[in-house]
């Protein structure tokens, strides 16, 4: 009886859900999926997990230190379960994927572990959690209950400006350095159809930019029936939305194609920016992590963007130290660096990973030569990243507006086509919409700037 009466109380008032999310924008998707099901379920958001009734921790196990950042993070909210036993902790995400039962029993005040294949389950196994009070590890091979949550009829929730899509789950491509084709399995593409459903969806609700997501989006279409390729993908969604910006992310330079570079010169709302990872600049090493491509096909592919689209904003992934990296090897990277001057860099230190190949092999790099390689290709790139940025000074850029600034004083934010981050005196009323704005200042990470004229292009 009296369980009852706690339950109707708990009904009766609202129900919070606390997010926090580490690791890859497939991972901010899946976050998004889940405050859109719980949204429907009658939770709102919350930004304090000390008044949150459920707790979702979106999990990532790329390098070892995203890995420990879950670790010390599960470990704080004891505390939370200990002051309020109704509390639910959700983990989910490719660190959830990897341990399963193993994390439950590590930490116990954890009720639900969600493999990367099971984010569609949680509103089910919520709902069971707290009926019966019982711990569970849901880790399905396939993911069976699909995008449910889009196509509800009524929808209450909100999208943003800018709003990843999934277009393909998984990855085939088995770097030697990575944990992710283990722990998100077999690449699996979604049917156009369904893409272009969400997209009209969220479009209707404000969306204005889609980020087309995927391990690797240049083999879009393996599997599907109508010999469906990425290019064409675009093409429809150019085509058929109502969208004023496309994105997508990321792509493997092997699967970079002509009829794809052609899209930059042809498609006018795809943005003039590819996030195209290199790794590293040595030939050996590239072999030794299984990427399929040499340096000179990496700048050649490079070269053709260029030609296709000449102002188009180029970033990319690199690590160091991977095993056996000589100085010589490197210096490789450093000079491909020198060669392509990307716009933006992210820029990791290697570290072993379970299930990654990599981790069996000889000549492993000390954690300080590392340490070392990487603070001098960072102040490298830093350079080339100013200097860049310097270069806009000057041009007025369309900019599709996303939000106040964070730093508030009437600053709107936004990005360029090319992917800077531009601040500029505005009102909120030009949130989604694309303004010219003349570049007056550049820092390392942003530029500031003021309205060209100021009306929406
Ligand atoms: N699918 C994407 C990358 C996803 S992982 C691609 O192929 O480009 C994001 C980045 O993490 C990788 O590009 C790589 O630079 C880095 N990374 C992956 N495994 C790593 C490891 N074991 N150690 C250090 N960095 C790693
Ligand atoms: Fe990992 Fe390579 Fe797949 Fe990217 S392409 S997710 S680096 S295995
Ligand atoms: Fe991390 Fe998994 Fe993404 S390991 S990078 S959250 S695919």
């Amino acid at each position: 009886m009296e369980g009852l009466c706690v339950e109707r109380e708990q009904r009766s008032r609202t129900l919070y859900v606390y997010v926090h999310t580490f690791g890859c924008q497939m991972n901010e998707y899946d976050s998004l999926r889940v405050e859109r099901m719980l949204a429907q379920e009658g939770y709102e958001s919350t930004d304090d997990p000390a008044s949150a009734d459920v707790i979702f921790i979106n999990t990532c196990s790329v390098r070892e230190k995203a890995e420990q950042k879950v670790f010390s993070l599960l470990g704080r909210l004891r505390r939370l379960k200990n002051k309020n036993p109704r509390l639910k902790i959700v983990v989910a995400g490719c660190v959830a994927q990897q341990l399963g039962d193993a994390l439950l029993a590590r930490f116990p005040h954890v009720d639900i572990v969600l493999g990367t294949r099971a984010i569609g389950a949680l509103p089910r196994l919520l709902r069971r959690s707290t009926e019966e009070d019982a711990r569970t590890a849901h880790l399905p091979e396939h993911d069976e209950e699909g995008w449910k949550e889009l196509f509800h009829q009524d929808h209450r929730w909100e999208c943003p400006v800018v709003a990843p899509v999934t277009i393909m789950q998984g990855c085939d491509n088995f770097c030697t350095y990575c944990i992710v084709p283990y722990v998100r399995g077999r690449e699996r593409s979604r049917p156009a159809d369904e893409i272009l459903r969400e997209i009209h969806i969220i479009t209707r609700k404000g969306t204005r930019e889609v980020l087309l997501l995927g391990q690797n989006v240049n083999s879009y279409g393996k599997g599907l029936a109508d010999g469906m390729n990425f290019a064409r993908l675009l093409r429809r969604i150019e085509e058929e939305t109502d969208l004023v910006r496309i994105r997508f992310t990321t792509s493997h330079p092997k699967d970079l194609d002509d009829e794809l570079i052609e899209c930059f010169a042809r498609l006018k709302k795809l943005c003039r920016h590819i996030h195209l990872p290199f790794q590293a600049g040595s030939d050996r090493i590239l072999a030794r992590m299984n990427r399929h491509y040499t340096a000179a096909d990496y700048l050649d592919k490079v070269a053709r963007l260029r030609s296709a689209c000449p102002d188009i904003g180029i970033s990319a992934d690199v690590m160091v130290g991977f095993p056996g990296e000589t100085e010589e090897d490197f210096q490789a990277t450093l000079e491909l660096i020198r060669t392509v001057r990307f716009d933006t860099l992210f820029s990791f230190r290697y570290s072993d990973r379970p299930f990654a190949k990599s981790g069996a092999f000889p000549d492993k790099v000390p954690e300080e030569v590392k340490a070392r390689r990487l603070t001098e290709l960072q102040a490298l790139q830093a350079a080339i990243t100013l200097e860049k940025n310097r270069r806009e000074v000057g041009r007025t850029r369309e900019v599709l507006v996303e939000s106040e600034s964070k730093a508030g004083n009437g600053q709107m934010t936004g990005r360029t086509s090319q992917n800077r981050i531009v601040n500029f005196a505005g009102s909120p009323e030009l949130v989604g919409t694309l303004v010219p704005v003349r570049i007056r200042e550049a820092y390392s990470h942003s530029l500031r700037g003021e309205l060209a004229d100021g009306s929406a292009c």
